[in-house]
């Protein structure tokens, strides 16, 4: 079989889990499942069940946290310039375009070249009075300097919301990423550490903005997830501000439910295993730096950018790829997108240049991980 990339763990317990919805429920939308599926996170998480906000998408998760800043920005007395949010230019797009979709503009900054993360230093620059938040991406899964950004934060008066899409499962210091901070994003998209088919969720820290983003997900009718979760529905609400279609259904919340508690048995170790087999066959490699990961952290890796040098990292990808092995590019930086542009930001475009991104889900067998080693070493000796 042709070896991917990345893929979908799924498989017949979820299969079932949707046919359960289907056949004994009956209701296909944000409900019960729902409901469950965000008891069952917090538990996970080790926070209240109100701390978290399922979604239809990560990118859906990112806008409701800016959003909630946002409206709170534009508080009377507080109004000002558009708000701006500090975010590392090399992360997916979502990121950048969430920020726009809920009314703020993103200030692109760069990145520390051994981690791929936000460089504290250069955000401090591009720090001004609009600046209402910074958004760390957890690059890889890794949060290292996540305490920094923290600490940067308190002291400058900013909010953080962490752009978690790749970090499900990580762990801080020891605490799990989401169990602590301000606002925080997961995606459950399809290849991610746990999928619910696509979808999401905001944890959230203080009461005020988890109730905004509730109330957001559903074209801000107030209350509307306690109606829902209750089984029935407010008919004539007033809708006092902007609102989207974000809410997670029932079918999608049964898969999620069923991947949360594979997690730890196995997506979890799968995962680590084949990061570190990769690190040990690839380590001392000429021309190849893997991305530095603090060795206290627990990483649960997404996915597996390496860094090619010398400019060698067209002639590697296209060694690979003749071999039936395909790579990804983890990201073009956004500040080069024409509707974002900004920069120069040389260490994102010097990471431009060189990384790649090579297969890693836990459909992958050691032998598949020897054989990506294989050609890459052909491909760099
Ligand atoms: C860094 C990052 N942020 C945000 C997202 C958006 O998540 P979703 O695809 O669930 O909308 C992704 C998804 O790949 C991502 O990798």
């Amino acid at each position: 079989m042709q070896m991917r990339l990345s893929r979908s763990i799924v498989g017949a317990s979820e299969a079932e889990a949707v046919r359960r919805v289907i056949e004994e429920d009956g209701y296909l939308g944000m409900g019960a499942e729902t409901r469950r599926f965000e008891e069952e996170l917090a538990a996970w998480l080790g926070v209240e069940p109100w701390q978290v906000i399922t979604t239809n998408t990560g990118t859906a998760a990112l806008t409701l946290a800016v959003d909630s800043l946002q409206a709170e920005s534009r508080l009377p007395g507080r109004q000002g310039a558009v708000p701006k949010i500090l975010v590392p230019s090399l992360t997916f797009v979502a990121s950048f375009q969430a920020i726009v979709a809920a009314g703020c503009l993103p200030v692109a900054c760069d990145v520390l070249p051994q981690t791929a993360t936000l460089d504290l230093r250069d955000a401090e620059k591009r720090l001004d009075g609009d600046v209402i938040a910074i958004m760390p991406v957890h690059y890889a899964s890794n949060p290292w300097h996540l305490d920094e950004v923290y600490d940067f934060a308190r002291r400058k008066g900013l909010r953080v919301i962490e752009d978690a899409a790749h970090a499900f499962g990580c762990r801080h210091h020891g605490r799990k990423i989401g169990s602590f901070g301000d606002l925080v994003c997961f995606s459950f998209d399809g290849i991610k550490n746990i999928t619910s088919g696509e979808g999401g969720c905001l944890v959230a820290f203080d009461r005020e903005c988890a109730q905004r983003a509730a109330d957001a997900r559903l074209l801000a009718v107030e209350g509307d997830t306690r109606s829902r979760y209750a089984g029935t529905r407010t008919w004539t609400p007033d809708i006092k501000r902007l609102g989207w279609r974000f809410h997670l259904s029932n079918i999608m919340a049964a898969i999620g439910r069923v991947q949360l508690a594979r997690l730890e048995p196995e997506f979890i170790p799968a995962r680590r295993e084949l990061a570190a087999q990769y690190a040990s066959l690839l380590g001392g490699l000429p021309h190849l730096a893997l991305l530095e990961t603090d060795p206290e952290d627990f990483v649960v890796p997404h996915i597996l950018p390496v860094r090619i040098l010398d400019g060698r990292k067209e002639a590697f990808k296209a060694a690979l790829e003749a071999q039936g092995i395909p790579t990804g590019v983890h990201y073009k930086p956004n500040h080069l997108h024409s509707f974002f542009a900004a920069g120069p930001l040389p260490l994102c475009e010097q990471l431009y240049d060189e990384l790649v991104t090579l297969p890693l889900h836990p459909g992958l067998s050691r032998e598949d991980v020897e054989a990506v080693c294989r050609a890459a070493r052909e491909a760099l000796i």
